[in-house]
């Protein structure tokens, strides 16, 4: 391993780089392979270690996997991104809880009364709500991706989604994704160009 950090600054293996995010790519077609309960249920017990503020945890997720619930779905999609959901093995609908806090006794004991304080602040509440499920929802594609898995996110209409999945728990769809096996899965477009480090970092 430090001969890894000393050849490209990283604790992990290039094979391992390449497999997070140097190679793999948003994927628009998909393998013949199913994607198991297991798998899904192995990549959220490794991704929910993912730091959120006051440990939160306000991600939910939605696994469309039946004929009528993916139509139901796919009628809450864009066009242009409602074949791309037809024709994936899985879709996640990724959401927050906004009533997260109802956990916190669990989930933040070392904030005794944190509970109470969102309760009490509707504002604060969605604001931390939606920010911390779309960091776990960046932490769940990376680890779909550690298992093996590819990931197509993409946004969907989510008025419509809220109302049609999730009128009885009050969550709030942020993102859906659409999972395959990687080996197999494709993308329709080149790899587009990303931004470097010094245009990106201000050191100050
Ligand atoms: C939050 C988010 C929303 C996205 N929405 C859409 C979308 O609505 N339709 C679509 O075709 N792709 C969508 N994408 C896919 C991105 O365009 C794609 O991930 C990005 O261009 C990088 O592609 P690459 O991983 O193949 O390099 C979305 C991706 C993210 C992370």
């Amino acid at each position: 391993m430090t001969e890894t950090l000393e050849a490209t600054g990283l604790a992990i293996d290039d094979a391992t780089a390449d497999r997070l995010f140097r190679t793999a790519r948003t994927v628009t077609t998909y393998a013949e392979l199913d994607v198991t309960e297991e798998q899904l249920a192995a990549v959220y017990d490794l991704i929910k270690w993912g730091p959120t503020s006051m440990n939160v945890s306000p991600l939910r997720m939605l696994v469309v996997r039946t004929p009528d619930a993916r139509q139901r779905l796919v009628a809450n999609m864009p066009e242009g991104n409602q074949e791309r959901v037809a024709t994936a093995p899985v879709t996640l609908v990724l959401a927050y809880d906004p009533e997260f806090h109802e956990r916190l006794d669990v989930l933040a004991p070392h904030l005794p009364g944190a509970r109470e304080i969102f309760a009490g602040d509707d504002t604060a509440r969605a604001d931390a709500a939606r920010t911390n499920a779309l960091l776990q929802a960046g932490y769940l594609i990376v680890g779909l991706r550690a298992a093996g898995l590819a990931a197509g996110p993409m946004h969907g209409i989510y008025d419509g989604i809220d109302a049609e999945f999730f009128a009885e728990n009050g969550w709030k769809g942020l993102l859906v994704v659409n999972v395959s096996v990687a080996e197999g899965a494709d993308t329709s477009r080149p790899r587009a160009p990303r931004l470097g480090f010094d245009e990106v970092a201000q050191v100050a």
